[in-house]
């Protein structure tokens, strides 16, 4: 498939309701997740970047990219890249991912990734696979993208199944933060995004049903890691041919 016969990027595969709420809680979206990650979160993306040990002419697509973070550390350590393009459905994640000065944004999601077949080295999502509404449909468009060796990296929070961490998960991000964010950020979209993310996050697969799906898909060295605290990474590359 090209870049003309790929369906028209837009937000059709993603869920209207999720995507108001992005739209709204844009402009606070950076500041929710330094105190949400207590300023750690931009380290762990640039960290993820530079895990992939990629050549520095590397292509990369960067899905569900919100205001762009991972997408401009790919810009910073990727210099010599023709390509590094950062694709989401929230027009307002878009424009400041823009703003924030990443050169390549385009609207799509998971079912429609906006770049030609076998065009990217690597694709990365930060904390976005919640929302695909189908892994196997995300997995072989991603898998569509993906040049041959490609590599795969995906973060997610997972949540505790059950016990003292779920519970203590669910004070701090609902009970807590829903409440004191809005006053941080003088926001009341703060609290409403908060309270989307744990729902979110808590009805979210356990790592098994998405490596199983990968492996489905006819990835490789499929892994699931737990970095620490609710953070969990996926990786998974494509074969040589
Ligand atoms: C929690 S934010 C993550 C943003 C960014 N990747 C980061 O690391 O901060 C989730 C993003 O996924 C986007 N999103 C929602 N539905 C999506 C879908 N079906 N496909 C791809 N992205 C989606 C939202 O618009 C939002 O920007």
């Amino acid at each position: 498939m090209t870049v003309a016969e790929a369906s028209p990027a837009s937000a059709s595969g993603s869920d209207e309701a999720v995507l108001r709420l992005y739209d709204e809680a844009a402009s606070r979206y950076d500041l929710i997740n330094d105190l949400v990650s207590f300023g750690t979160s931009n380290w762990y993306r640039r960290r993820t970047i530079l895990s992939l040990e990629l050549p520095s002419d590397a292509t990369l697509v960067d899905v569900g990219s919100g205001t762009g973070s991972l997408a401009l550390a790919a810009q910073r350590f990727l210099p010599d890249s023709p390509s590094i393009v950062a694709v989401d459905p929230s027009t307002e994640m878009r424009r400041l991912a823009e703003k924030a000065g990443v050169r390549d944004v385009r609207p799509g999601c998971f079912d429609s990734i906006p770049v030609p077949d076998r065009s990217m080295d690597a694709v990365v999502s930060g904390y976005a696979i919640r929302y695909a509404a189908d892994f196997a449909a995300a997995f072989a468009e991603i898998r569509r993208v993906m040049r041959p060796g490609g590599r795969l990296v995906l973060l997610e929070m997972i949540v505790p199944a059950r016990g003292i961490g779920r519970g203590l998960s669910r004070f701090l991000i609902r009970g807590v933060g829903a409440r004191v964010f809005p006053v941080l950020c003088r926001s009341r979209s703060a609290g409403d995004l908060l309270r989307h993310f744990w729902d979110a996050i808590s009805s979210f697969v356990p790592p098994e049903v998405v490596t199983a799906a990968l492996v489905d898909a006819g990835f490789e060295e499929v892994e699931y890691r737990h970095v620490g605290g609710l953070l969990g990474e996926f990786r998974a590359r494509v074969s040589d041919v």
